[in-house]
């Protein structure tokens, strides 16, 4: 008596060919090239698949890191700044878009974009004082005084590097904060500016106003 699995090996040989027998050559050989190209296809849907699911974990993720940013600015506040205590004035001076200057008594520690948009000066601030649009761009006019003021970090300097209009000695406004050591500052706001509020963030074209 054979053993077991030589018996199945000798069952599955007869099965198979009792199929072929019952199945032309050519037919069987069709059958195969059809499964064959199933198989080939489900591979290709499922990679596909993996693919869309990956792009759409990516645009929540995006979303998501968008909507933290916009939560961020919507926290913050602008329009009010408190008023310096009595002795600790400091002065600053914008000169807007056409020409003319406008001089405010501020506080240490106040920002340019908090002081040009409490004063509804023409200043975007599209992030919201987070360092990630070059909407309050400003000119510094003194070189001596642009020297006093702290070093601007990477995050400001690549953004910087999408401002309109750059110079020797540009900043963002939301990045220097007034001190004692920069006391009559006088900047410049640029004539034109990037909107990222709808073109970079919504991924359409920039505007330029
Ligand atoms: S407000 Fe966006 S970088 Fe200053």
């Amino acid at each position: 008596m054979s053993r077991p699995s030589t018996y199945l090996q000798s069952a599955l040989r007869t099965s198979l060919r009792a199929t072929q027998a019952h199945i032309p050559k050519q037919q069987w050989s069709a059958q195969l090239q059809c499964r064959t190209f199933s198989l080939l296809q489900c591979r290709h849907h499922e990679a596909q698949i993996r693919q869309q699911k990956q792009a759409i974990r990516q645009r929540i993720r995006n979303f998501e890191l968008l909507r933290r940013k916009f939560s961020y600015t919507a926290a913050r506040q602008h329009g009010h700044l408190d008023p310096p205590k009595p002795g600790e004035e400091l002065h600053v001076t914008f000169i807007d878009k056409d020409g003319e200057e406008h001089t405010f008594v501020v506080a240490e520690g106040d920002n340019l974009l908090d002081i040009a948009q409490a004063n509804d000066l023409e200043m975007e601030g599209a992030c919201g004082g987070s360092c990630a649009c070059s909407t309050c761009h400003v000119i510094v006019q003194d070189e001596g005084m642009f020297d006093k003021l702290s070093e601007p970090d990477d995050d400001e300097n690549d953004m910087l590097d999408l401002a309109f209009g750059l110079t020797e000695t540009s900043r963002l406004g939301c990045q220097v904060k007034m001190s004692k050591d920069i006391d009559g500052l006088v900047v410049k706001l640029p004539s034109m500016t990037r909107n990222m509020q709808a073109s970079d963030f919504g991924g359409q074209n920039p505007k330029h106003h």
